[in-house]
């Protein structure tokens, strides 16, 4: 009898300790958005395959844990039918936020996503369904308003030789996270001018509700004096590969790229 209670108590611990080992810990999510000019061409370049677009794309959706750690790496306890999730309406829905720029396909990227950091994240999104469809949601959240606050309207005007400070550039954002504190990162020019690049929002741990960030993250914001947000610039694809220039080969450009040139 006594000898059963104590393997029972050492089977709790043992059963205890996976469970602690196994699942993370998500204090919070952060869903990062990039200024597809500056990554396409400002900072290393990375070949982008299009023009970029005149707007923020997603660069990640990530869990962290109490201390601001990102969580990554975790390992998925199920085999994916990746046909199945990725099914036309999830493709479409992800290609209007989380484009891939590069030669990339969109697919793998996303699988990649998921695989780095979805799995970690899985106590809150069971499944890379329930994760991608989160991520759509929050862009349809805040994608627009980012695009109407900052560029589209009287805003933040992208383009090469405007400049903002870091509290323009700060106040903008807040208007789309409910005034909480957001990070935002630079592209370094010189010690006083830097090009923007990326800008992270702070969620609650099921990524419902907007928070601070953490001093950790926001203490990396970029401080520059001059901040540029780059504008992409016309196409030059159009005569290094000596095509006519009429209405078929602008269709190969997006859309709302063509509208403003
Ligand atoms: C820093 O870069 C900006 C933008 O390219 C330029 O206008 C400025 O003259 C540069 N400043 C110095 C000190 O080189």
């Amino acid at each position: 009898m006594k000898m059963n209670n104590l393997s029972l108590l050492f089977l709790t611990h043992l059963t205890l300790f996976f469970i602690c080992v196994c699942s993370q810990n998500i204090a919070q999510t952060r869903f990062v958005y990039k200024w597809s000019e500056t990554y396409c061409n400002k900072d290393t370049p990375v070949g982008c395959k299009q023009i970029p677009p005149l707007k923020f794309i997603l660069n990640g959706f990530w869990g962290t844990d109490s201390n601001g750690n990102i969580q990554q790496g975790c390992r998925d306890p199920e085999k994916r039918d990746w046909k199945k999730v990725f099914d036309t309406a999830m493709v479409n829905k992800l290609s209007l936020f989380w484009p891939s720029l590069t030669k990339q396909d969109p697919k793998d990227m996303w699988k990649e996503a998921w695989n780095t950091y979805g799995t970690c994240t899985i106590e809150r999104f069971k499944t890379p369904t329930q994760y991608f469809n989160r991520a759509s949601r929050l862009d349809s959240e805040i994608g627009d308003l980012l695009q109407s606050h900052l560029i589209n309207s009287n805003g933040i005007v992208p383009c090469d030789s405007a400049t903002y400070n870091n509290v323009e550039i700060l106040n903008s954002f807040k208007q789309v996270s409910n005034n909480k504190d957001v990070s935002f990162t630079c592209k370094d020019i010189n010690a006083t001018h830097a090009y923007l690049n990326q800008v992270t929002f702070c969620y609650t741990n099921d990524a419902k509700n907007f928070v601070d960030c953490p001093t950790s993250v926001t203490n990396k914001r970029c401080r520059v004096q001059n901040i540029i947000v780059p504008r992409p610039s016309p196409p030059k694809a159009i005569q290094t590969t000596g095509e006519k220039v009429g209405p078929n080969s602008l269709r190969r450009f997006p859309v709302n790229y063509v509208k403003l040139y």
